[in-house]
Protein backbone atom coordinates (compact mmCIF):
# COMPACT_ATOMS: atom_id res chain seq x y z
CA UNK A 1 0.00 0.00 0.00
CA UNK A 2 2.38 2.51 1.36
CA UNK A 3 6.07 2.62 0.70
CA UNK A 4 6.17 3.48 4.54
CA UNK A 5 3.78 4.32 7.00
CA UNK A 6 3.83 7.32 9.34
CA UNK A 7 2.29 7.99 12.65
CA UNK A 8 -0.20 10.18 11.63
CA UNK A 9 -0.77 10.89 7.85
CA UNK A 10 -2.25 14.08 7.69
CA UNK A 11 1.19 15.60 7.23
CA UNK A 12 1.37 19.58 8.21
CA UNK A 13 4.69 21.50 6.76
CA UNK A 14 6.70 19.20 4.92
CA UNK A 15 6.28 17.03 1.54
CA UNK A 16 6.38 13.59 3.22
CA UNK A 17 5.35 11.82 -0.42
CA UNK A 18 2.24 11.64 -3.17
CA UNK A 19 0.37 9.36 0.12
CA UNK A 20 -0.69 11.37 1.87
CA UNK A 21 -0.49 14.81 -0.72
CA UNK A 22 -4.65 15.05 -1.80
CA UNK A 23 -4.97 15.48 -5.85
CA UNK A 24 -3.34 18.44 -7.15
CA UNK A 25 -2.93 16.37 -10.91
CA UNK A 26 -4.17 19.03 -12.89
CA UNK A 27 -1.70 21.54 -11.39
CA UNK A 28 1.19 19.38 -11.58
CA UNK A 29 -0.12 18.58 -15.20
CA UNK A 30 0.15 22.19 -15.98
CA UNK A 31 3.57 22.43 -14.89
CA UNK A 32 4.93 19.99 -16.12
CA UNK A 33 3.60 21.17 -19.43
CA UNK A 34 4.84 24.39 -19.26
CA UNK A 35 8.23 22.97 -17.88
CA UNK A 36 8.57 20.98 -20.91
CA UNK A 37 8.26 24.16 -23.10
CA UNK A 38 10.80 25.95 -21.75
CA UNK A 39 8.17 28.59 -19.50
CA UNK A 40 8.32 30.21 -16.48
CA UNK A 41 5.54 29.80 -14.20
CA UNK A 42 4.11 32.07 -11.94
CA UNK A 43 1.62 30.48 -9.12
CA UNK A 44 -0.37 32.63 -7.18
CA UNK A 45 -2.69 31.76 -4.14
CA UNK A 46 -3.23 33.38 -0.17
CA UNK A 47 -0.91 31.72 1.88
CA UNK A 48 -1.61 28.62 3.40
CA UNK A 49 -3.47 27.32 0.57
CA UNK A 50 -0.42 24.74 -0.88
CA UNK A 51 1.86 26.40 -3.05
CA UNK A 52 4.82 25.70 -1.59
CA UNK A 53 3.44 21.48 -1.15
CA UNK A 54 2.34 21.79 -4.63
CA UNK A 55 5.89 22.69 -6.21
CA UNK A 56 7.47 20.07 -3.47
CA UNK A 57 4.73 17.66 -5.11
CA UNK A 58 5.79 18.30 -8.65
CA UNK A 59 9.56 18.42 -7.84
CA UNK A 60 8.71 14.70 -6.64
CA UNK A 61 7.36 13.60 -10.07
CA UNK A 62 9.47 10.87 -11.10
CA UNK A 63 10.01 12.33 -14.14
CA UNK A 64 10.89 15.42 -13.28
CA UNK A 65 13.34 14.56 -11.06
CA UNK A 66 15.32 12.73 -13.30
CA UNK A 67 15.25 15.01 -16.03
CA UNK A 68 16.26 18.13 -13.88
CA UNK A 69 18.14 19.43 -10.57
CA UNK A 70 15.33 20.99 -9.01
CA UNK A 71 16.35 24.00 -6.10
CA UNK A 72 13.67 25.54 -4.01
CA UNK A 73 13.81 28.94 -1.85
CA UNK A 74 11.73 30.57 -0.07
CA UNK A 75 12.26 34.16 0.20
CA UNK A 76 9.84 35.25 2.67
CA UNK A 77 12.49 36.41 5.25
CA UNK A 78 14.85 38.00 3.05
CA UNK A 79 15.61 41.77 3.04
CA UNK A 80 18.31 42.37 0.67
CA UNK A 81 20.10 41.03 -2.49
CA UNK A 82 22.51 39.72 -0.86
CA UNK A 83 20.39 37.68 1.62
CA UNK A 84 18.86 36.30 -2.16
CA UNK A 85 22.24 34.87 -3.29
CA UNK A 86 23.20 33.87 0.24
CA UNK A 87 19.74 32.01 0.23
CA UNK A 88 20.27 30.51 -3.33
CA UNK A 89 23.65 29.68 -3.46
CA UNK A 90 23.10 27.86 0.01
CA UNK A 91 20.06 25.66 -1.35
CA UNK A 92 21.78 25.01 -4.45
CA UNK A 93 25.22 23.73 -2.43
CA UNK A 94 23.02 21.48 -0.50
CA UNK A 95 21.06 19.76 -3.43
CA UNK A 96 24.47 18.78 -5.17
CA UNK A 97 26.58 18.38 -1.95
CA UNK A 98 25.18 14.81 -1.49
CA UNK A 99 25.68 13.92 -5.63
CA UNK A 100 29.32 13.72 -6.10
CA UNK A 101 32.43 15.75 -5.18
CA UNK A 102 32.89 16.74 -8.39
CA UNK A 103 29.96 18.92 -8.68
CA UNK A 104 31.09 20.35 -5.37
CA UNK A 105 34.11 21.16 -7.04
CA UNK A 106 32.55 22.88 -9.89
CA UNK A 107 30.35 24.82 -7.80
CA UNK A 108 33.40 26.35 -6.00
CA UNK A 109 34.88 26.60 -9.30
CA UNK A 110 32.50 28.47 -11.24
CA UNK A 111 31.34 30.55 -8.02
CA UNK A 112 34.37 31.95 -7.50
CA UNK A 113 33.57 34.64 -4.91
CA UNK A 114 31.87 31.60 -2.50
CA UNK A 115 35.02 29.84 -2.48
CA UNK A 116 36.51 31.06 1.00
CA UNK A 117 33.90 29.73 2.43
CA UNK A 118 34.68 26.02 1.36
CA UNK A 119 36.59 24.18 4.00
CA UNK A 120 37.27 20.69 4.64
CA UNK A 121 35.69 19.29 7.66
CA UNK A 122 39.13 18.37 9.82
CA UNK A 123 37.75 15.39 11.05
CA UNK A 124 36.11 14.05 8.37
CA UNK A 125 37.91 15.55 5.37
CA UNK A 126 34.18 16.40 3.49
CA UNK A 127 33.50 19.15 2.32
CA UNK A 128 31.44 21.86 4.54
CA UNK A 129 30.14 25.35 3.42
CA UNK A 130 30.87 27.65 5.99
CA UNK A 131 30.07 31.51 4.44
CA UNK A 132 28.03 33.49 6.69
CA UNK A 133 25.57 36.30 5.28
CA UNK A 134 28.61 38.80 5.71
CA UNK A 135 30.94 37.07 3.67
CA UNK A 136 28.65 37.77 0.61
CA UNK A 137 30.18 41.41 -0.52
CA UNK A 138 29.52 41.46 -3.77
CA UNK A 139 26.33 39.97 -4.12
CA UNK A 140 25.98 41.46 -7.97
CA UNK A 141 29.30 39.20 -8.82
CA UNK A 142 28.19 36.06 -6.93
CA UNK A 143 24.68 36.28 -8.67
CA UNK A 144 25.72 36.52 -12.11
CA UNK A 145 28.52 33.37 -10.77
CA UNK A 146 25.55 31.38 -9.37
CA UNK A 147 23.60 31.54 -13.28
CA UNK A 148 26.36 30.75 -14.65
CA UNK A 149 26.92 28.00 -12.97
CA UNK A 150 23.10 27.15 -13.63
CA UNK A 151 23.31 27.21 -16.98
CA UNK A 152 26.44 24.77 -16.97
CA UNK A 153 25.10 22.09 -15.08
CA UNK A 154 25.39 18.61 -16.29
CA UNK A 155 20.95 18.52 -15.88
CA UNK A 156 18.63 21.72 -16.60
CA UNK A 157 17.81 23.23 -13.37
CA UNK A 158 14.15 24.33 -11.93
CA UNK A 159 14.52 27.13 -9.26
CA UNK A 160 11.16 27.42 -7.23
CA UNK A 161 11.30 30.77 -5.39
CA UNK A 162 8.54 31.02 -3.07
CA UNK A 163 7.05 34.55 -2.29
CA UNK A 164 8.61 35.96 -4.84
CA UNK A 165 6.93 39.41 -4.19
CA UNK A 166 9.81 39.58 -1.84
CA UNK A 167 12.04 40.97 -3.67
CA UNK A 168 9.63 44.36 -4.59
CA UNK A 169 10.72 45.27 -0.55
CA UNK A 170 14.43 44.91 -1.11
CA UNK A 171 16.50 47.66 -0.09
CA UNK A 172 18.41 47.79 -3.66
CA UNK A 173 16.17 49.41 -5.80
CA UNK A 174 16.84 47.76 -9.27
CA UNK A 175 16.15 44.01 -8.39
CA UNK A 176 13.33 43.43 -10.39
CA UNK A 177 15.52 44.59 -13.35
CA UNK A 178 18.40 42.47 -12.39
CA UNK A 179 16.60 39.36 -12.09
CA UNK A 180 14.79 40.00 -15.06
CA UNK A 181 17.69 40.25 -17.24
CA UNK A 182 19.40 37.18 -15.69
CA UNK A 183 16.49 34.88 -16.38
CA UNK A 184 16.06 35.75 -19.22
CA UNK A 185 19.36 35.44 -20.50
CA UNK A 186 18.80 31.67 -19.53
CA UNK A 187 18.90 28.94 -22.04
CA UNK A 188 18.58 25.99 -19.59
CA UNK A 189 17.32 27.02 -16.32
CA UNK A 190 13.65 27.37 -15.14
CA UNK A 191 11.95 29.30 -12.80
CA UNK A 192 8.55 28.94 -10.78
CA UNK A 193 7.65 32.01 -8.94
CA UNK A 194 5.02 31.79 -6.37
CA UNK A 195 3.60 33.73 -3.81
CA UNK A 196 0.73 35.02 -1.61
CA UNK A 197 -0.21 38.92 -2.35
CA UNK A 198 -1.62 38.65 -5.25
CA UNK A 199 -1.68 42.50 -5.68
CA UNK A 200 2.41 42.90 -5.34
CA UNK A 201 2.13 39.50 -8.01
CA UNK A 202 -0.01 40.88 -10.44
CA UNK A 203 1.65 44.07 -10.50
CA UNK A 204 5.09 42.61 -11.24
CA UNK A 205 3.71 40.74 -13.67
CA UNK A 206 0.75 42.00 -15.64
CA UNK A 207 1.53 45.90 -15.75
CA UNK A 208 3.65 47.10 -18.71
CA UNK A 209 6.06 49.22 -16.79
CA UNK A 210 7.05 46.64 -14.65
CA UNK A 211 10.73 44.37 -15.85
CA UNK A 212 8.48 41.11 -15.54
CA UNK A 213 5.52 42.10 -17.70
CA UNK A 214 4.26 39.18 -19.62
CA UNK A 215 7.17 37.19 -18.89
CA UNK A 216 5.64 34.60 -16.98
CA UNK A 217 2.54 32.10 -17.54
CA UNK A 218 0.74 33.18 -14.58
CA UNK A 219 -2.44 30.49 -12.60
CA UNK A 220 -4.39 31.05 -9.90
CA UNK A 221 -3.74 27.94 -7.27
CA UNK A 222 -7.48 26.87 -6.29
CA UNK A 223 -8.23 25.37 -3.22
CA UNK A 224 -8.71 21.72 -3.20
CA UNK A 225 -11.93 20.40 -4.48
CA UNK A 226 -14.38 19.60 -1.44
CA UNK A 227 -15.30 15.97 -2.62
CA UNK A 228 -11.88 15.27 -3.18
CA UNK A 229 -10.20 16.67 -0.15
CA UNK A 230 -13.49 14.52 2.31
CA UNK A 231 -12.34 11.49 0.09
CA UNK A 232 -8.77 12.27 0.78
CA UNK A 233 -9.23 11.95 4.50
CA UNK A 234 -11.70 9.43 4.79
CA UNK A 235 -9.43 7.06 2.81
CA UNK A 236 -6.52 7.78 5.42
CA UNK A 237 -8.71 7.12 8.35
CA UNK A 238 -9.71 3.99 6.78
CA UNK A 239 -6.14 2.86 6.38
CA UNK A 240 -4.87 2.87 9.83
CA UNK A 241 -7.94 1.35 11.27
CA UNK A 242 -10.23 4.41 11.77
CA UNK A 243 -13.57 6.18 10.91
CA UNK A 244 -14.53 9.64 9.82
CA UNK A 245 -18.09 10.94 9.95
CA UNK A 246 -18.91 12.73 6.59
CA UNK A 247 -20.61 15.54 7.81
CA UNK A 248 -17.74 16.45 10.05
CA UNK A 249 -15.57 16.04 7.34
CA UNK A 250 -18.35 18.66 5.04
CA UNK A 251 -18.20 21.23 8.22
CA UNK A 252 -14.05 21.58 8.51
CA UNK A 253 -13.89 22.18 4.90
CA UNK A 254 -16.41 24.45 5.13
CA UNK A 255 -15.34 26.62 8.59
CA UNK A 256 -11.56 27.12 6.99
CA UNK A 257 -12.97 27.72 2.83
CA UNK A 258 -10.88 24.53 1.66
CA UNK A 259 -7.67 26.28 2.58
CA UNK A 260 -4.77 22.97 3.00
CA UNK A 261 -3.44 24.11 5.96
CA UNK A 262 -5.80 24.95 8.54
CA UNK A 263 -8.15 21.44 7.51
CA UNK A 264 -4.59 19.62 7.53
CA UNK A 265 -4.12 20.42 11.20
CA UNK A 266 -7.70 19.97 12.32
CA UNK A 267 -7.52 16.71 10.62
CA UNK A 268 -4.05 15.44 11.96
CA UNK A 269 -5.43 16.37 15.78
CA UNK A 270 -8.70 14.55 14.78
CA UNK A 271 -6.53 11.81 13.76
CA UNK A 272 -4.89 11.58 16.82
CA UNK A 273 -7.91 11.96 18.93
CA UNK A 274 -9.16 8.92 17.68
CA UNK A 275 -8.76 5.37 18.76
CA UNK A 276 -7.87 2.54 16.30
CA UNK A 277 -11.16 1.19 15.28
CA UNK A 278 -13.32 3.74 16.64
CA UNK A 279 -15.58 6.69 14.75
CA UNK A 280 -14.67 9.97 14.99
CA UNK A 281 -17.95 12.04 14.85
CA UNK A 282 -18.37 16.20 15.24
CA UNK A 283 -18.43 15.80 19.13
CA UNK A 284 -13.91 15.71 18.76
CA UNK A 285 -14.55 19.21 16.39
CA UNK A 286 -14.45 21.90 19.39
CA UNK A 287 -11.62 19.26 21.18
CA UNK A 288 -9.32 19.53 18.45
CA UNK A 289 -9.79 23.17 17.18
CA UNK A 290 -9.04 23.70 21.23
CA UNK A 291 -5.94 21.49 21.32
CA UNK A 292 -4.55 23.03 17.74
CA UNK A 293 -5.17 26.62 19.16
CA UNK A 294 -3.32 26.23 21.87
CA UNK A 295 -0.30 24.85 20.02
CA UNK A 296 -0.28 28.47 18.32
CA UNK A 297 -0.56 30.56 21.45
CA UNK A 298 2.55 32.06 22.12
CA UNK A 299 2.57 33.09 18.37
CA UNK A 300 -0.79 34.83 19.00
CA UNK A 301 0.25 36.75 21.70
CA UNK A 302 3.97 37.37 20.03
CA UNK A 303 1.40 38.64 16.47
CA UNK A 304 -1.11 40.66 18.93
CA UNK A 305 2.16 42.26 20.65
CA UNK A 306 3.13 43.86 17.43
CA UNK A 307 -0.34 45.58 16.92
CA UNK A 308 -1.01 49.26 17.89
CA UNK A 309 -3.30 50.04 20.45
CA UNK A 310 -5.33 52.22 17.93
CA UNK A 311 -5.24 48.76 15.59
CA UNK A 312 -6.70 46.30 18.72
CA UNK A 313 -9.90 47.84 19.14
CA UNK A 314 -10.01 47.48 14.91
CA UNK A 315 -9.25 44.03 14.88
CA UNK A 316 -10.74 42.53 18.14
CA UNK A 317 -14.40 44.17 16.37
CA UNK A 318 -13.58 42.38 13.47
CA UNK A 319 -13.22 39.15 15.11
CA UNK A 320 -16.40 39.33 16.99
CA UNK A 321 -17.95 40.07 13.45
CA UNK A 322 -16.61 37.61 11.77
CA UNK A 323 -16.66 38.60 8.34
CA UNK A 324 -17.18 42.80 9.13
CA UNK A 325 -19.14 44.60 6.52
CA UNK A 326 -19.86 48.41 6.95
CA UNK A 327 -17.01 48.77 9.10
CA UNK A 328 -17.24 52.13 8.70
CA UNK A 329 -20.71 52.74 9.60
CA UNK A 330 -22.39 54.42 12.56
CA UNK A 331 -23.38 51.33 14.05
CA UNK A 332 -20.29 49.22 13.62
CA UNK A 333 -18.10 51.98 15.38
CA UNK A 334 -20.68 52.45 18.17
CA UNK A 335 -21.42 48.21 18.70
CA UNK A 336 -17.05 47.93 19.24
CA UNK A 337 -16.71 51.54 21.14
CA UNK A 338 -14.63 52.88 18.26
CA UNK A 339 -13.87 56.36 17.75
CA UNK A 340 -14.06 57.99 14.29
CA UNK A 341 -14.35 56.36 10.89
CA UNK A 342 -10.91 57.91 9.82
CA UNK A 343 -9.38 56.23 12.75
CA UNK A 344 -11.35 52.80 11.36
CA UNK A 345 -9.43 53.48 8.02
CA UNK A 346 -6.06 53.75 8.97
CA UNK A 347 -5.93 51.09 11.55
CA UNK A 348 -7.80 48.96 8.76
CA UNK A 349 -4.68 49.86 6.68
CA UNK A 350 -2.11 49.28 8.80
CA UNK A 351 -3.50 45.57 9.72
CA UNK A 352 -4.01 44.51 5.80
CA UNK A 353 -0.57 45.29 5.56
CA UNK A 354 0.52 43.38 8.37
CA UNK A 355 -1.85 40.68 6.60
CA UNK A 356 -3.40 40.38 9.78
CA UNK A 357 -6.37 41.09 8.08
CA UNK A 358 -7.92 39.99 4.63
CA UNK A 359 -10.29 41.86 2.07
CA UNK A 360 -13.43 39.53 1.50
CA UNK A 361 -16.36 39.96 -1.01
CA UNK A 362 -18.08 42.29 1.36
CA UNK A 363 -16.20 43.33 3.78
CA UNK A 364 -12.95 41.99 6.08
CA UNK A 365 -11.85 39.08 7.85
CA UNK A 366 -9.18 37.92 10.24
CA UNK A 367 -6.61 36.35 7.78
CA UNK A 368 -6.11 33.23 10.35
CA UNK A 369 -8.84 31.33 11.14
CA UNK A 370 -7.41 30.11 13.98
CA UNK A 371 -6.17 33.41 15.46
CA UNK A 372 -9.47 34.99 14.62
CA UNK A 373 -10.88 31.72 16.69
CA UNK A 374 -8.50 32.53 19.39
CA UNK A 375 -9.30 36.32 19.49
CA UNK A 376 -12.99 35.76 20.26
CA UNK A 377 -12.03 33.52 23.13
CA UNK A 378 -9.87 35.84 25.32
CA UNK A 379 -11.22 39.39 24.27
N1 LIG B 1 -2.43 18.77 -1.71
C1 LIG B 1 -2.12 18.70 -0.41
N2 LIG B 1 -2.46 17.61 0.34
C2 LIG B 1 -2.14 17.55 1.64
N3 LIG B 1 -1.50 18.53 2.31
C3 LIG B 1 -1.13 19.63 1.64
C4 LIG B 1 -1.42 19.78 0.25
N4 LIG B 1 -0.94 20.98 -0.15
C5 LIG B 1 -0.38 21.54 0.94
N5 LIG B 1 -0.49 20.75 2.01
C6 LIG B 1 -0.09 21.07 3.37
O1 LIG B 1 -0.80 22.23 3.75
C7 LIG B 1 0.04 23.16 4.41
C8 LIG B 1 0.05 24.50 3.71
O2 LIG B 1 0.56 24.34 2.41
P1 LIG B 1 1.75 25.19 1.78
O3 LIG B 1 2.09 24.48 0.53
O4 LIG B 1 2.81 25.43 2.76
O5 LIG B 1 0.98 26.54 1.46
P2 LIG B 1 1.51 27.90 0.84
O6 LIG B 1 2.86 27.68 0.28
O7 LIG B 1 0.48 28.23 -0.20
O8 LIG B 1 1.49 28.88 1.97
C9 LIG B 1 1.41 22.52 4.47
O9 LIG B 1 1.55 22.00 5.76
C10 LIG B 1 1.39 21.40 3.48
O10 LIG B 1 2.11 20.30 3.96
MG1 LIG C 1 4.66 28.71 0.76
Amino acid sequence: MYSYKIANPFVVGKYVSEDFFCDRADETAFLKKQVDNGRNTAIIAPRRLGKTGLIQHFFAQPEIAKRYQTIFIDIYATNSLSEFVYLLGNSIYKEIKPLHKKWTERFFGTIKSLRPGFKLDAATGEPVFDIGLGSIEQPQTTIDEIFDYLEAADKPCIVAIDEFQQITNYAENNIEALLRTKIQQCKQTLFIFSGSRRHLMNQMFNSPSKPFYQSVITTDLKPLDKVVYTAFAKKLFADYGKTISEELLKQVYDDYEGVTWYMQMIMNELFALTEKGDNCKLESYPIALKNVIQTQESSYKDTLSNISAKQKPVLFAIAKEGEATNVTSAKFLKDNGLSSSSSVQSALKGLLEKDIITRTENGYRVYDYFFAEWLVWNY
